[in-house]
């Protein structure tokens, strides 16, 4: 697979991977593309983040009701803070150009060192492509762009396949899992230490900022 980053209109990163799928051998190169969204996009994040919710509602902790509710004010709050924070991130992939999924990272009241990866949704017709992998790895650089000490997200245990995808991009298993009192899904904690352990955290440890991010 041949991975090519582009400076062209902002951070843009291009992997070229044969198809995957059912059907006649096709070996022309898939265009994916990595960039993070823009301040004017909220439509497109809500229409992602709800094609996510419809498509997998098993791997996310938030539900498609409770998001599909939520008003286009705080769209474009979301927007225009993952665009320009550095506590607050997405990514979005596209497939020849479609839009094919998202990413999201924030840093969590209780832990301003971190980052926490969430949101992760690949299309099914952009899976297999190499277009999780650009995501996973725009978090991964962002979140030591930003000085974190550690990336970490919450799968659920069932779910097989992105903890392969985790687990290829260095996550570890930290923890026993939890959850399941409410409707039986427990969740697994992964982590990507990118600091020694001891080492003084550069984000400053303890106290959230005035404007602490919320996970959605
Ligand atoms: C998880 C997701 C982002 C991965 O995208 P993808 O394009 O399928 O990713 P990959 O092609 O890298 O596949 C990931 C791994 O899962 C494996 N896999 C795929 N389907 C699988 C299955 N049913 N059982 C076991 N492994 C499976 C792949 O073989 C691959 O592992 P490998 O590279 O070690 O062989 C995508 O499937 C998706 O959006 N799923 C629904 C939402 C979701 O689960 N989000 C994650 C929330 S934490």
């Amino acid at each position: 697979m041949d991975t090519v980053v582009t400076a062209a209109g902002g951070a843009s990163r291009l992997v070229t991977a044969p198809p995957a799928g059912p059907g006649p051998a096709d070996d022309r190169p898939v265009e994916i593309r990595t960039r993070r969204i823009r301040a004017d996009e909220a439509m497109l994040l809500r229409a992602l983040r709800l094609l996510a919710l419809a498509d997998a509602p098993w791997a996310f902790s938030g539900g498609l009701a409770d998001e599909a509710a939520v008003p286009a004010q705080e769209w474009e709050r979301r927007a225009t803070d993952c665009a320009t924070r550095d506590d607050d991130l997405v990514i979005f992939v596209t497939r020849f150009g479609t839009p094919s999924g998202l990413v999201r990272a924030y840093a969590p009241a209780a832990e301003p060192g971190r980052r926490e990866l969430c949101a992760m949704w690949v299309a099914p017709w952009a899976r297999g492509t190499g277009a999780a992998d650009a995501l996973v790895a725009e978090v991964i650089d962002w979140a030591g762009g930003v000085g974190a000490d550690a990336v970490t997200l919450w799968v659920n245990e069932g779910n097989v396949g992105a903890r392969r995808l985790y687990a290829r991009h260095g996550f570890a298993v930290d923890g026993e899992p939890a959850g399941g009192e409410l409707d039986g899904r427990r969740w697994q904690r992964m982590t990507l230490p990118l600091r020694a352990p001891g080492a003084t955290s550069l984000l400053g440890a303890g106290e959230p900022g005035p404007d602490p991010r919320t996970r959605w």
